[in-house]
């Protein structure tokens, strides 16, 4: 797919941006222009991550890269305010980083498990939305990761479909919150994705296999294919959509 989108000049915070959609979306960003503040909890991944953009950026556009928690309001606004410092202001955001769940039926759901699903994908959206948008001018946008699970409830998967779903009702609230100020905010909802972790949480090759399977288009998607669509909602060519969600699937969630 060629790229007709410009970013030259733009800012673009990607959370989540070591591994899987994050680091796509980083890696496409790199070729079209945009000034990129990576950040990630794995410092050593976000350094590949910095490596695979840096053939793309142009000498003077190497990416900021910064490893915090999501999950750490503070940290989240010491990003922010980093990248600030760097660059004086904030285009896009993403908030990408999130976990992948295991499937575990509700009543053997730990504390520590709900804990580190919601603080990452439900509390870091959060933080760091609230932490972007007082800088966040007329035009610029934000895109929040959701899933099929935030769309569909899925046995086993209630503490993610819980976490996936508020983000959804998160985004779209405070879609109505800024939109006055011409700040768009969207969501992207991918369906089975080929990314390391996803593999992992899957249980193998066979599993994975069957995973395909069961998708309307018998594949997984990738993640490049997530990433040209967050670059579509970060673009001029979405400027009429807020609050939106985007079905990225193969078609797996149009019968629940
Ligand atoms: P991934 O595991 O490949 O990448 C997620 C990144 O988030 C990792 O680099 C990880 O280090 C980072 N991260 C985790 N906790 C963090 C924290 N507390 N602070 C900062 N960074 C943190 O995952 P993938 O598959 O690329 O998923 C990205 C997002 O897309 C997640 O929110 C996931 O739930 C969502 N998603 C993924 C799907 C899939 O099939 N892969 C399907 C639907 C949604």
């Amino acid at each position: 797919m060629s790229l007709t989108a410009d970013f030259t000049g733009k800012v673009v915070l990607i959370t989540g941006a070591a591994s899987g959609i994050g680091r796509a979306t980083a890696i496409k960003l790199a070729q079209t222009g945009a000034e990129l503040a990576l950040g990630d909890i794995n410092t050593l991944a976000l350094k590949e991550t910095l490596e695979l953009c840096r053939p793309a950026s142009k000498p003077d556009q190497i990416p900021m890269i910064l490893a915090y928690d999501v999950s750490i309001a503070s940290s989240c606004n010491e990003f922010v305010n980093a990248v600030l410092h760097k660059f004086g202001r904030i285009d896009c955001v993403f908030n990408c980083a999130g976990i992948n769940p295991s499937s575990i039926p509700v009543e053997e759901v730990t504390d520590e498990y709900w804990d580190k699903l919601m603080n990452t994908n439900l509390r870091g959206t959060f933080n760091m939305t609230r932490a972007c948008l007082p800088h966040m001018q007329g035009g610029s946008t934000l895109v929040n990761v959701s899933s099929v699970c935030g769309t569909n409830p899925v046995a086993n998967f209630s503490v993610y479909c819980a976490a996936k779903y508020a983000v959804i009702g998160f985004s779209k609230s405070v879609a109505l919150e800024v939109g006055h100020r011409g700040v768009r905010v969207n969501v992207v909802a991918p369906g089975y994705t080929d990314t390391p972790t996803n593999v992992s949480v899957r249980g193998g090759v066979e599993a994975m296999k069957r995973t395909a399977e069961s998708v309307g288009m018998k594949r997984m998607g990738t993640a490049d294919e997530i990433a040209n669509v967050v670059l579509f909602l970060f673009s001029e060519q979405s400027s009429y959509m807020n609050g939106a969600v985007v079905d990225v699937d193969g078609g797996i969630g149009m019968f629940g």
